[in-house]
């Protein structure tokens, strides 16, 4: 080591809190084949298939498309030997998200500190450069298979420079040619960033998992109106919010509750191995009617919302400035908090599984997660099971 001083720069890094989490710098998914799934999200749902690394670009071991679209970045990989993780993963759960990666500024560091803090490794740090820059990526376990990979960049590949779009780390290529990205920039859909991303978890496992996030990564337990665990004879399932802070991600934990109906988290955990995973993610548009009026036209299936729903919304939310008729028809979702409103609609799972999905929410003030639209899903479905001499 120099006796020197240090350079100012190396003393404010030494400085900073190690779990000081600058962005999402992906989420990963793990899928039987990505080159096939990453059409299906780009013709689905807008995303741009950026860059691509696989057996052409020297990858020997998996093939990874980044897929991105606003400041998301997906990172889809399969295996390409049967021992890679993926494929294992792929054979127990189906598609599924593996891994919300955090950028900050020395990923080692950050491991090391959560490893103190009683974290388990998922992986040890890896380091992978050449002569553009380095990235350093390692991970602990969280809830069930899911992993938090920690990424740091130096050099060309800073999280900035990506975003800007250049090379994501080394091994990846650009894709310039391709002709649904074209379509895709000249028919955006609209979505920004990943809002929350909702994890499931078993019976009696919710504190456990927020105790978790609030002593490993510092996240908070979210406050705001509706924290309190929400079990209720509609929604059968409990959910307490966790807040990474600097509005960079919360991560709701839902564990099943007995209600009227086979809890939703529970049907996830018996079609997901009976292990915890991610179910779903909440993308965000600041243009909901636009949005879903793209996304319903490239052909997205979501849930099916009766009429009746739209018998009682308004008297239960009040104004908003959407055409409430386009919300009818478009069959979006509305529920109101003390700070505002919001719209929100969700697709049907993204995959044969009855696991992961997708909601596209846009906020109008409010803070919440659409707790109202569950009791009223179920009341709306009632009043139809009544017309029908059913219930
Ligand atoms: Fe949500």
């Amino acid at each position: 080591m120099s006796s020197s001083a240090p350079a100012p720069a190396t003393v404010t890094r030494s400085n900073r809190d190690p779990l000081r989490l600058v962005d999402v710098d992906f989420v990963r998914f793990y899928v039987g084949n990505a080159k096939q799934a990453a059409y299906f999200y780009a013709q689905s749902f807008g995303f741009e298939i950026e860059q691509i690394s696989d057996l052409t670009t020297g990858s020997r071991d998996a093939a990874s498309y980044l897929l991105t679209q606003g400041n998301i970045r997906f990172l889809l990989t399969t295996g390409l030997h049967h021992q890679h993780p993926a494929c294992q993963e792929v054979a127990l759960y189906g598609d599924g998200i593996k891994d919300i990666a955090f950028t900050v500024d020395d990923a080692t560091k950050a491991y090391e500190e959560c490893l103190r803090r009683g974290a388990e490794s998922a992986y040890e740090p890896v380091e992978v450069s050449d002569e553009h820059g380095t990235v350093v990526m390692a991970g602990i376990k969280a809830m069930g298979r899911v992993i938090h990979s920690f990424v740091s960049r130096t050099g060309e590949y800073s999280l900035d420079n990506v975003k800007k779009g250049g090379q994501f780390m080394p091994k990846f290529q650009k894709q310039t040619d391709l002709a649904i990205n074209q379509y895709n920039r000249q028919n955006p859909v609209g979505l920004f960033y990943v809002d929350h991303c909702v994890a499931n978890v078993e019976l009696g496992k919710m504190n456990y998992w927020v105790d978790w996030y609030s002593e490993i990564l510092d996240f908070n337990l979210f406050k705001h109106f509706d924290d309190n665990d929400i079990s209720t004879e509609y929604s059968a399932l409990m959910s307490k919010v966790m807040d990474s802070g600097r509005e960079l991600i919360k991560i709701p934990i839902n564990e099943p509750a007995e209600g009227k109906r086979k809890s939703q988290i529970q049907e996830y955990l018996d079609w997901h191995n009976d292990t915890p995973g991610i179910q779903h993610l909440a993308l965000l548009t600041k243009d909901e009617l636009h949005t879903v009026s793209r996304l319903r036209q490239r052909g997205v299936d979501f849930l099916r919302i009766p009429d009746t729903y739209y018998e009682t919304v308004w008297d239960r939310v009040g104004e908003v400035k959407e055409d409430n008729e386009v919300i009818r028809d478009l069959k979006i979702l509305v529920d109101r908090d003390d700070k505002g409103y919001l719209l929100q609609i969700f697709t049907k799972p993204l995959q044969d599984r009855p696991t992961l999905f997708f909601e596209i929410i846009c906020r109008r003030g409010s803070e919440s997660f659409g707790k109202g639209n569950f009791k009223a899903l179920f009341e709306s479905l009632e009043i139809e099971q009544a017309r029908r001499g059913n219930l």
